[in-house]
């Protein structure tokens, strides 16, 4: 079962985080790092930030878990932009080592693949952040995706439409699909921290930590992995048992 570990506020998740991401990086310089968008990680990354300054992260890679199809990659909110300004340019990584799916290839299922190749070249992920959408999605795995999945172009649910809705000017400007490691490929990490904070991840959080393994609630593959670790607030912890 996942260690659960339950904090005050998201400024408190995100200095624990901050400080497991030090301690990997104090013993491997040249981690590999999974990187998650959306709000949730945003406190990580802020805490990180501060305790990055003077040190050389020029080794470091990250691999971003998923991209919209289909929209602009200079768009601000493409998953490009958003690693851009959240992580990259605070963090001061290299940009060349950060990689993140391609929502614009004309061939997906190639971009996939290639995905997947870059991050085994790598020597695949150290740590992957990861959130979880109302609907129990991790990545953008939605309901009903396989546990054994790879990166892929996935249908996003009208639900993540609608919760990402306030990203954009409204939910028609939301695209409706999008590029994402599978759950196969998040599984392989060698550490899951999954945060959620705040009611509305409640349902979610106790499916992924406590209920059946079922694709239904692709959060629940964290079950299956060795080292996961989930990191939430009161709200979002309210409806585990
Ligand atoms: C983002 C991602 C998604 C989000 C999830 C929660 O890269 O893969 O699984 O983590 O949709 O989004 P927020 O954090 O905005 O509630």
């Amino acid at each position: 079962m996942a260690e659960v570990v339950i904090v005050k506020n998201t400024a408190a998740a995100g200095a624990l985080v901050a400080d497991e991401i030090l301690e990997l990086l104090d013993a491997k310089p040249d981690a590999v790092l999974g990187v998650a968008t959306g709000s949730t990680p945003l406190p990580v990354y802020q805490a990180l930030a501060g305790r990055l300054r003077d040190r050389d992260v020029s080794q470091v890679q990250a691999f971003a878990l998923d991209e919209y199809v289909g929209l602009d990659p200079a768009h601000p909110e493409s998953y490009r932009s958003v690693i851009t300004r959240e992580v990259v340019e605070p963090l001061g990584l290299d940009p060349a080592r950060v990689h993140v799916p391609d929502g614009s290839a004309a061939d997906a299922q190639f971009a996939g693949e290639r995905y997947e190749e870059a991050i085994r070249a790598a020597g695949g992920v150290d740590l992957q952040l990861l959130g979880i959408g109302t609907d129990g999605h991790i990545g953008f795995n939605e309901p009903g995706s396989s546990f054994a999945s790879r990166t892929r172009v996935k249908t996003l649910t009208e639900q993540t439409r609608e919760d990402n809705a306030r990203f954009f000017d409204s939910i028609d400007d939301v695209p409706r699909h999008c590029i994402t490691q599978g759950l196969g490929t998040i599984l392989e990490a060698r550490h899951l921290v999954l945060l959620a904070f705040g009611e509305s991840k409640a349902e979610a959080v106790a499916g992924a930590v406590e209920g059946p393994l079922s694709a239904i609630l692709p959060g629940s593959a964290i079950q299956l992995h060795p080292h996961a670790t989930v990191v939430v607030d009161e709200a979002a912890a309210s409806k585990l048992k």
